[in-house]
């Protein structure tokens, strides 16, 4: 049964409609009188209609797109849109509080709910939502701003029944094998490691692309999962473990990807059964917060389902039997000594990213001669990180490039917020790294600190001169720094004879900014004092 009803009157209060497919509540729609009621057989329009969200999820139509909010999902016909889950996040907000304003702290406090970020990044997603629905072309239009006081979602949207069957592994012959958002731009500058992972795919069992966050690693899983697609029997399916809470959702999470319905407390002896016999590619997307438990659900799916193969992305790497790594580098930019052409620039991914991403918030944009050494520089200063090359893109649309460039003598103002009169509000490389970090052990945590002030590189050896400050063991330094180097806190170029450790400079203003906060400066070795000049600077911006 198909239940159409408007928005307006009828939907269930937001917190229900809206609660991922994992809660076992029910949700009551109250039809209204439309054209269905005249069909025979069809029930009163006053009758309350009931709808299992285990068995049947409520799903908002608006233009050409089903938004299915309990699985976080958005559809254009039966393929999903491939939209990140910031900016989908942003889109279930407002359709829940559709044609009312929302104001951007509303929007932000409901994106972010754990951090505090400043407004230019509700904007990013914003704008990457209105050029997945292609919102004002050709008439359409759903989001309008209101400007200084937030958003509104002015579509009409009708919520119907969802008619997804339960378990689609088992009647995938009707259904598109794979849940994969669609793919909006092709990614810049990755096209080698995809085609070398493509090649090289077939041979594992477990994959993981790490590196340090905002590199780029779910892009290029996404890209390279798309690739796969009819190469399994049983498809190829994304996980998202980003949002789960409680790290043993891993399999619930899994399941619910897969559209099977498990009962038992205990799922994960149900979903090896259902994996068993079947053919097919997991991603398990942004394991990082659920690393031991990634690896130990990876671990058992492998030795159970001999056709499944795992693809996942974490900062570091799994340490599950079988794993292969890929370490995703940064994405190349030019030299930034002595004099740079736009064209030649633009030659290179990480100016191509920097200069696409003002052109779709500007509308148009075009890099010119005079620009390309300070767009180079920005992009040097922010280690050819794409997210952090987004978000600067997304200030030099406001800022303009020089703008950017004056006050971005180091990434700091991307870390800890553009106004020193704001509030303490940090941005999203900061966020970035805060995940990371928070995740750190105390040793680990007051090592990282330590070692932004050792110079551009430095060997294991010079590090372990640390032991001594910090009253450990040279060996325990020295292993607690290898275990940054797998986090991809600290970088490391081991192709010489001697590895080369350094600290990204996003990570390195990072680690400042917590050196201010903890008081450390005075502290810290003589030797490293020749640093505090900078790292005053970096305290008074933190501080803002
Ligand atoms: N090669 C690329 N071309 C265009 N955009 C990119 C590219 N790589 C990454 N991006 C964009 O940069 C942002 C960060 O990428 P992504 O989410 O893949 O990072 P990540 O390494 O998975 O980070 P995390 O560790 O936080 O999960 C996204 O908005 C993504 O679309
Ligand atoms: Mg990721």
């Amino acid at each position: 049964m198909n239940i159409a009803v408007s928005m307006s009157r009828q939907l269930p209060p937001p917190a229900e409609l809206f609660r991922p497919d994992r809660t076992r509540s029910r949700i009551h729609l109250e039809a209204v009188p439309n054209a269905m009621d005249d069909q025979p057989g069809h029930s009163p329009a006053t009758e309350a209609a009931c709808i299992d969200n285990n068995v049947a999820a409520t799903a908002i139509l608006f233009g050409p797109f089903r938004l299915l909010p309990a699985q976080r999902l958005l559809l254009e016909g039966n393929e999903p849109v491939r939209i990140g889950s910031r900016a989908l996040e942003v889109l279930i907000a407002l359709v829940e509080h559709h044609g009312e304003l929302l104001s951007k702290n509303a929007l932000m406090e409901r994106v972010w709910p754990d951090t505090t970020v400043v407004e230019a990044n509700l904007s990013v997603h914003i704008a990457a939502l209105r050029r997945a629905l292609r919102d004002g072309r050709d008439g359409n239009r759903y989001l309008v701003n209101m400007p200084g006081r937030g958003y509104r979602f002015v579509a009409q949207i009708t919520a119907v029944e969802d008619s997804e069957p339960s378990t689609p592994i088992e009647e995938s012959a009707t259904k598109p094998l794979h849940n994969l958002p669609k793919l909006l731009a092709p990614l810049i500058g990755r096209d080698d490691n995809i085609s070398e992972l493509t090649e090289q795919l077939p041979q594992w069992r477990l994959l993981t692309i790490t590196g340090p966050g905002g590199i780029g690693k779910s892009a290029v899983a996404l890209a390279l999962a798309e690739k796969q697609i009819g190469a399994y029997q049983d498809g190829v399916w994304l996980i998202d473990l980003a949002p789960l809470a409680d790290p043993r959702e891993v399999p619930r999470a899994v399941a619910a990807a897969l559209g099977l319905k498990i009962r038992s407390e205990q799922p994960m002896p149900d979903l090896l059964t259902a994996l068993k016999n079947k053919r097919m590619l997991l991603v398990l997307d942004n394991c990082t917060r659920v690393i031991e438990w990634a690896a130990t659900f990876t671990t058992e799916v492998l030795r159970a389902a001999p056709g499944v193969k795992i693809l996942a992305t974490s900062r570091e790497p799994l340490r599950a039997e079988a794993e292969h790594i890929h370490r995703l580098s940064p994405l190349k930019g030019p030299s930034t000594s002595g004099r740079l052409a736009a064209a030649d620039a633009l030659g290179f991914p990480a100016v191509q990213l920097f200069v696409e991403r003002m052109a779709a918030s500007l509308g148009e944009f075009e890099l010119k001669d005079t620009d390309a050494l300070i767009v180079a520089d920005i992009c040097q200063k922010l280690d050819g990180l794409p997210l952090a090359i987004e978000f600067a893109a997304a200030r030099a649309a406001i800022l303009g490039v020089r703008g950017v460039a004056a006050r971005a003598e180091y990434p700091f103002e991307l870390l800890v917020g553009g106004h020193r009169t704001a509030p303490a509000r940090q941005q999203t490389m900061y966020a970035t790294l805060e995940w990371s970090y928070g995740l750190l052990n105390e040793l680990e945590q007051s090592i990282l600190r330590r070692l932004s002030f050792f110079g551009s590189s430095f060997t294991l050896q010079t590090a372990a001169t640390l032991a001594d400050d910090i009253g450990r063991a040279e060996s325990e330094i020295i292993n607690t720094v290898l275990g940054l180097v797998a986090k991809s806190l600290v970088m490391a170029d081991v192709k010489g004879p001697v590895p080369r450790l350094w600290l990204l400079e996003t990570t390195r203003a990072y680690a400042r900014i917590k050196v201010s906060k903890s008081g450390e400066c005075d502290t810290f070795p003589r030797r490293q004092a020749k640093h505090s000049v900078r790292t005053s600077h970096i305290s008074s911006l933190a501080l803002a």
